[in-house]
């Protein structure tokens, strides 16, 4: 589904206008769709029909409680990667037993933590790693359970910064060594390996990535038995890419029959950690156009998000689709290059764009509902923007906009 559609020439959420949103809220604002959320959960869960396996949503895509506690409602699991991601998903009414913990460095309180309410499993990323949550394990008399995250060596062929399975990034252990540190683990008193995991990339649009890690994986897993290790699951990350523009990256279903083909009927259970495939599409960012500023060279529409609201554009060159909320029908289409009120020029969020403008306009950055208001900073001292979650006819304000003494009110000046 598309929740974000033209009714009688005005962008509608659902059943919801969004200019009457802006109104009522302000800019800039985000605003998320239920319905595509819990369908694009449901499609992933749906996809794998009886093969065993568990749809943890990547809470850092977008962490609003809201958010989460929808996808807890309809069973989802979680992938965190901090204390803070845990702490969220608890208080939206998430299940701990779903929960699987990624990332490269776990502090000692952080692994108690997850120790304490009972966590699925541990993705660990290195010896060292190992060593730190079998030591926090031993103080606390619990038995981590483990999965080593393994680096397949695959290129996702995608942007750089979110490529993680080449020998190069810090991610994961080389799968070549893997076996070796499995057994160490295996001989820790309170260690149990439970699973493999891998994570190679965000935005593929490809499957074949994704299938040649699985592949690798496969042959760990097969090695592993033979070492006398049994595993109860595989975790294969998240990574489906979204369409932004003209990308065309495999629908849920296809993806998830790709995997199962290529487990060939191995009924051992399969976690996927989604993020930007379940909350993508199904979130945007409504700006208001300031000012236009044209000028000899360029014409720019100064709007009243920036890079701190929505920092895709400027730290990845990212495309994001910007549109009108009720576009003009009088046809004096102009370029403009859409940029923020923040001292930089790396400040935009679209450059050369096609749209019929006016100061006052409002606009709709589509696909902003992963990685959007949970990359979002206060630079320049900027208030993040509010959110919104629509279901149907109704909107809820799941986040109001912050105030400036939310901002200065953690500072204090020194006294002499
Ligand atoms: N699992 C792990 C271990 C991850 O590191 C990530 C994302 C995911 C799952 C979810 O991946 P997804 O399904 O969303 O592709 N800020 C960047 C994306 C960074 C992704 C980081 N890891 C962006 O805006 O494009």
């Amino acid at each position: 589904m598309n929740p974000f559609s033209y009714q009688n020439g005005t962008l509608m959420a659902e059943a919801v206008d969004l200019q009457h949103l802006a109104k009522t809220y302000g800019t800039p604002l985000y605003v998320y769709s239920r319905a595509a959320l819990e369908e694009r959960w449901q499609a992933f869960d749906q996809a794998f029909g009886a093969q065993p396996h568990l749809v943890c949503y990547a809470v850092k895509t977008n962490s609003n409680i809201a958010v989460l506690n929808v996808l807890a409602k309809i069973g989802a699991g979680f992938d965190i990667v901090s204390q803070g991601e845990l702490e969220r998903v608890l208080r939206a009414g998430g299940d701990p037993k779903k929960v699987v913990f990624s990332g490269v460095a776990k502090q000692p309180a952080e692994i108690k933590r997850a120790l304490e309410v009972g966590i699925r499993c541990f993705n660990i990323e290195s010896h060292a790693e190992l060593e730190r949550i079998q030591e926090v394990a031993q103080q606390l008399n619990k038995i981590a359970p483990i999965s080593i995250r393994v680096n397949p060596d695959v290129d996702a062929k995608t942007h750089p910064y979110i490529s993680t399975g080449l020998k190069d990034n810090k991610f994961g252990v080389d799968i070549n060594t893997a076996p070796e540190l499995y057994q160490l683990a295996a001989q820790h008193s309170h260690i149990q390996p439970i699973g493999i995991d891998c994570h190679i990339g965000s935005q593929l649009t490809e499957i074949k990535p994704f299938v040649d890690a699985l592949e690798r994986v496969l042959a760990l897993k097969a090695q592993l038995t033979q070492q006398g290790i049994e595993l109860h699951h595989l975790d294969l990350g998240g990574g489906l890419g979204i369409q932004y523009t003209d990308e065309t990256p495999p629908a849920i279903n296809e993806y998830i029959a790709a995997l199962l083909a290529k487990l060939n009927d191995t009924q051992i259970e399969v976690i996927i950690e989604p993020g930007r495939a379940i909350a993508g599409n199904a979130g945007v960012l409504l700006t208001q156009v300031e000012f236009l500023k044209p000028t000899a060279h360029k014409n720019f529409a100064i709007i009243d998000a920036a890079m701190n609201d929505l920092i895709r554009p400027a730290l990845y060159q990212s495309f994001m689709d910007i549109i009108a909320v009720t576009p003009r029908t009088d046809g004096s289409d102009a370029q403009w290059d859409l940029v923020g009120p923040v001292c930089e020029t790396g400040d935009f969020l679209g450059k050369g764009r096609n749209l019929n403008l006016k100061a006052g306009d409002l606009l709709a950055v589509k696909s902003a509902g992963a990685y959007g208001f949970t990359m979002a900073s206060n630079y320049n001292t900027r208030p993040r923007a509010a959110e919104i979650m629509v279901d149907g006819a109704e909107a809820h304000l799941i986040r109001r906009r912050e105030t400036y003494d939310d901002l200065i009110g953690l500072e204090s000046v020194i006294t002499e």
